[in-house]
């Protein structure tokens, strides 16, 4: 990012670019349209209600390793999403998140529900690196709560039996409630249902094994749905990548026998050339004329399947579903969907929580404020490690360093120290990002920087740190700029260069921008425009594909295990959306919005 883009942003003011976005967007369109992704960037597998008694969809999303987890996102129209809290907003909630190994571990697949005025959620922290058959690796739970609206109301983790994951629940005429899940692969096969009590998670019988799916590799991600005198089984098979697909069955008694619809698939995008892939694990919810929608998870990758940073986003579609019949599901997903009348706005939820689409700018981090709801930590934070408006610095976030960099010892692992990074979601498939950083590090391998980062072991991370000039025999230390990314695939050289003489003492922006669809590039340059920045290094988005979760960007401070305590002081800090592809990238500006 140039000196004169982020002037341009001081003045423009990220909040009135906003609203001026999301009202000229409503204003033109017909309200029988809507754009996906609905809830953009890391927000896999969607699970949704329909509230009668405020008139507003709720949906919960999975976290993985993140913290807070869950995010819980409400809208009035179904297209523009409030993000109003997290289920999982407290350490002590689900103290094992702390400790959770593995680039795919932490909180799966939340199931969203509401029975009788409390609102449960049921999701799994799955414990890696430990065969699938082992029942320690599977620790099902439920949060609840009755009041979305103050996330500090949901409870501790109640944990249940149960060796899989993704459940959901179910209650039946008389209000008993019953919990269905997919089994591990190798300790039984399939979607099983028991009935459970939801207070203690005491299971109060015997696991029955309800259906298989079609034949597609992973059944799972269930929801059970009562309709019409039927029992309705919909389930995700295929995998979460291109072979992703919903199926569904149904019976006249609950615990079975289910016949599967002869129509299955009922949603996929698999073996199209769709922009949106890998659709699936859905969830299905009706508004309050009693017309159906549903979601699910999509990623922007085509069928080349090469390039999708974005990861899992939350995507919507209509649902036609008569009396007696097999419900009808909307697709193939696209960018611009056309739909049944959208609900309309009957109140206003502004005000109420941050839009799951919007940008930031934090010119100055206050006295007595807090991080944005929306700040990501990589596991619970050690909160000493983030220090708001500290008194030598008032109006700077101050990082102090993690013993571990964002690699952490074998890829993986949580340290107790934890890892000192602060990030946001990129939520647009082209953005800029950058941080004015008051760095001065004095120690060798002491590091500070920003990261375009999707796991300990896929990430490109561009930072400060002291060491001696090349070839000189000095041992005196220098800042220097350095680059470095992490892979399952080739990723570019490290760059390692001295900052500029002229630039040591100075305060620097460093910033992160999208080139295009499908790569990065990291620059820095003195943030008081004395000079124009540098790019110092071009990252393809491919090195952050994979997986099941998405791009985060962020700043970060580490001692490289080193003894370094310097800490980083940062403000500015600014992430602008500069469009979305919503359908096959051609190198042109005329496929973005
Ligand atoms: C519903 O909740 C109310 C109030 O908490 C309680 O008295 C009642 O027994 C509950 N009904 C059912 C069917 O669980
Ligand atoms: C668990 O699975 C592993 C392979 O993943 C296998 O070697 C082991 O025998 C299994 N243990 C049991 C008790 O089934
Ligand atoms: C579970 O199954 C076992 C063996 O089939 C049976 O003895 C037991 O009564 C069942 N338990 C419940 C709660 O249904
Ligand atoms: C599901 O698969 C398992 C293992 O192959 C099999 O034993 C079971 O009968 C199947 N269940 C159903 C409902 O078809
Ligand atoms: C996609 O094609 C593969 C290979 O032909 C096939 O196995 C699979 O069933 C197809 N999936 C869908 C949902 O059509
Ligand atoms: C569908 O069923 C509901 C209740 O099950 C009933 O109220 C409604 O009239 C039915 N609609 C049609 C078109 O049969
Ligand atoms: C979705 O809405 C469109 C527009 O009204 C309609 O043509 C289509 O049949 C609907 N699709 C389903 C599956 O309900
Ligand atoms: C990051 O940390 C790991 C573990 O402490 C260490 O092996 C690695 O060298 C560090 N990376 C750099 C670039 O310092
Ligand atoms: C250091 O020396 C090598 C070999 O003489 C040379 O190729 C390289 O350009 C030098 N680097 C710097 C930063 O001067
Ligand atoms: C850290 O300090 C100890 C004690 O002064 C010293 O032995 C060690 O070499 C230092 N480590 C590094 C990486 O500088
Ligand atoms: C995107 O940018 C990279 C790096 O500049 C370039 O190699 C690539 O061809 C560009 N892709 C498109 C579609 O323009
Ligand atoms: C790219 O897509 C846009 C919008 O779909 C279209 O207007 C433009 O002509 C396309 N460009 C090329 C080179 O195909």
């Amino acid at each position: 990012m140039s000196c004169g883009a982020s002037t341009m942003a001081y003045t423009r003011g990220p909040v009135l670019a906003l609203a001026f976005m999301l009202w000229g967007a409503q204003g033109q369109q017909p309200n029988n349209r809507f754009q996906n992704p609905i809830i953009p960037g890391f927000h896999p597998d969607p699970s949704c209600i329909f509230c009668r008694s405020d008139e507003t969809f709720y949906c919960a999303s999975s976290t993985f390793n993140v913290f807070p987890g869950i995010p819980i996102h409400a809208s009035k129209d179904l297209t523009s999403w409030r993000l109003i809290g997290h289920a999982l907003n407290r350490e002590n909630q689900l103290p094992e998140l702390s400790g959770s190994i593995g680039s795919t571990s932490g909180i799966w697949a939340p199931a969203l529900r509401e029975h009788n005025g409390t609102f449960y959620l049921l999701t799994t922290m799955v414990h890696d690196k430990r065969a699938a058959n082992d029942s320690s690796r599977w620790d099902n739970i439920i949060f609840s709560t009755t009041d979305l609206w103050d996330e500090s109301k949901w409870s501790e983790a109640v944990h249940v039996p149960f060796e899989g994951y993704d459940i959901s629940a179910h209650w039946d005429d008389e209000g008993n409630a019953y919990i269905v899940g997919s089994y591990a692969w190798k300790v039984a096969y399939g979607i099983h249902l028991a009935e459970v009590d939801m207070k203690t998670g005491e299971v109060l019988s015997n696991w029955t094994n309800l259906w298989n799916g079609t034949g597609g590799i992973a059944p799972e991600g269930p929801h059970i749905f009562k309709k019409d005198g039927w029992y309705y089984l919909m389930i995700a098979e295929g995998g979460t990548g291109l072979l992703h697909m919903e199926t569904i069955a149904r019976s006249k008694a609950l615990f079975g026998p289910y016949e599967p619809n002869p129509s299955n698939p009922i949603l996929t995008n698999a073996n199209t050339t769709e922009y949106f892939q890998a659709i699936g694990h859905a969830d299905l919810f009706q508004d309050v004329r009693g017309q159906w929608w549903g979601v699910a998870l999509g990623v922007r990758a085509g069928p080349e399947w090469l390039n999708f940073p974005l990861g899992r986003e939350t995507v919507l579609y209509n649902v036609t579903w008569e009396n007696g019949s097999w419900p009808q599901l909307q697709h193939p997903i696209r960018g611009e969907m056309q739909s049944w009348t959208l609900p309309s706005i009957t109140e206003n939820l502004s005000d109420n929580g941050p839009l799951a689409n919007e940008g930031d700018f934090y010119r100055s981090f206050p006295p007595n404020s807090s991080l944005p709801p929306y700040f990501a930590f990589w596991r619970p934070p050690k909160k000493e490690n983030y220090v708001i408006s500290p008194a030598d610095m008032p109006g700077w976030l101050e990082l102090k360093p993690s013993h571990l960099n964002l690699t952490g010892l074998d890829g993986n692992s949580p340290g107790p120290g934890g890892i000192t990074f602060i990030s946001r979601r990129q939520t647009d498939t082209l953005f800029t990002y950058s941080v004015v950083f008051d760095f001065q590090p004095k120690v060798a391998e002491e590091e500070a920087g920003i990261s375009l980062f999707l796991s300990q072991n896929h990430h490109a991370r561009f930072g400060l740190t002291a060491l001696p000039l090349a070839n000189t025999t000095s041992s005196e230390l220098v800042p220097h700029f350095c680059f470095r990314a992490i892979s399952h695939i080739p990723v570019p050289a490290d760059v390692i260069v001295p900052v500029p003489e002229a630039w040591r003492s100075k305060r620097l922006t460093m910033s992160l921008r999208t080139i295009n669809e499908t790569h990065y590039e990291f620059g820095a340059g003195p943030a008081d425009c004395s000079a124009r920045p540098r790019s110092i290094a071009t990252v393809p988005g491919s090195i952050i594909s994979w997986g099941f979760t998405g791009a985060l960007v962020g700043a970060y401070a580490t001692s490289n295990g080193g003894n370094g305590t310097t800490s980083a002081y940062l403000t500015d800090w600014n992430y602008e959306g500069r469009g979305q592809v919503r359908e096959t990238w051609n190198g042109t500006l005329g496929g973005v919005d």
